[in-house]
């Protein structure tokens, strides 16, 4: 076996309430066992989501302090925006509080009665976000995305042939296709760059915009690094600008293992 170890420390502590499994009965019963009726005081490890999870590096930290919350022209804005064109290009950069009020703003716009949007798996709260404006979300994920016992590399791939019969079934009611990387709601299972650049041909094609849920796209290149074939002698952020290239738009939660990207530099 080889032991990793992890390239920082972390320095704090928070304390969490211990609950009995009694009490933990008692509480998902009051919550009519909707994981969201739960104070988050009461739940001893959260699986619900990875957003806000992940400890912050001591320069996250500083870069706090050094922020200017100036109303308009903040440098801290231009660095943000900096950051992003290193990797993506994109014409127009929008910060938005999380990633669910991203999709908000997204959906708001090109969701609706009558709309259907594909995806590998749309995460809850982008589900969500497509159907409380009367779109329908649809899921076409690999059939060994569902299959927790196969080892197939990449478990987050979009099946290719559903997405091109669905284009055909749902024809100008698609206002974009997405694919999330990692495939969070499918178990964080990653995709691969040639199923990321099949997609966009497709999209491209059937002249559909082609969004990605960019949640934890660096994880995602490091897992196309590992596991696809000719990608092993790239460097992360040179798989990671060939994941976006293709892309008319994403959306993001930037509230995950960004810690990764400091690490794999
Ligand atoms: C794939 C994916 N999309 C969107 C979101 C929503 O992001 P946020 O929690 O920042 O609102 C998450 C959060 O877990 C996610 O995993």
């Amino acid at each position: 076996m080889k032991t990793i170890i992890e390239p920082f420390r972390i320095k704090s502590v928070e304390p969490i309430r211990f609950t009995t499994q009694n009490e933990r009965k008692e509480l998902l019963k009051k919550a009519h066992y909707n994981l969201f009726a739960l104070k988050s005081d009461d739940v001893i490890i959260d699986l619900l989501t990875d957003s806000g999870t992940s400890a912050m590096s001591s320069a996250q930290w500083a870069a706090i302090m050094n922020g200017d919350e100036s109303y308009a022209g903040s440098p801290s804005f231009d660095r943000f925006e900096a950051s992003v064109r290193d990797l993506m290009d994109f014409k127009h950069i929008i910060p938005t509080h999380q990633g669910r009020a991203a999709e908000a703003i997204l959906f708001s716009l090109i969701g609706g009665k009558g709309k259907h949007i594909p995806s590998n798996n749309h995460f809850d709260t982008t589900r969500g976000n497509i159907e409380a404006t009367g779109a329908m979300a649809h899921d076409l994920v690999i059939d060994e995305g569902s299959d927790p016992k196969n080892l197939h590399p990449f478990k987050g791939n979009i099946d290719l042939d559903k997405l091109v019969a669905f284009l055909d079934e749902y024809g100008e009611n698609v206002p974009c296709i997405m694919i999330t990387i990692t495939n969070n709601a499918g178990g964080g299972q990653p995709v691969s760059l040639e199923n990321i650049h099949f997609c966009a041909k497709i999209a491209r094609s059937y002249d559909v915009p082609f969004i990605i849920d960019a949640c934890r796209f660096a994880e995602n290149a490091w897992f196309i690094k590992q596991r696809e074939a000719g990608q092993g002698e790239r460097s992360i952020k040179e798989i990671v600008r060939d994941m976006f290239k293709f892309a008319d738009g994403m959306t993001m939660s930037a509230k995950k293992m960004l810690l990764l990207i400091l690490a794999a530099g």
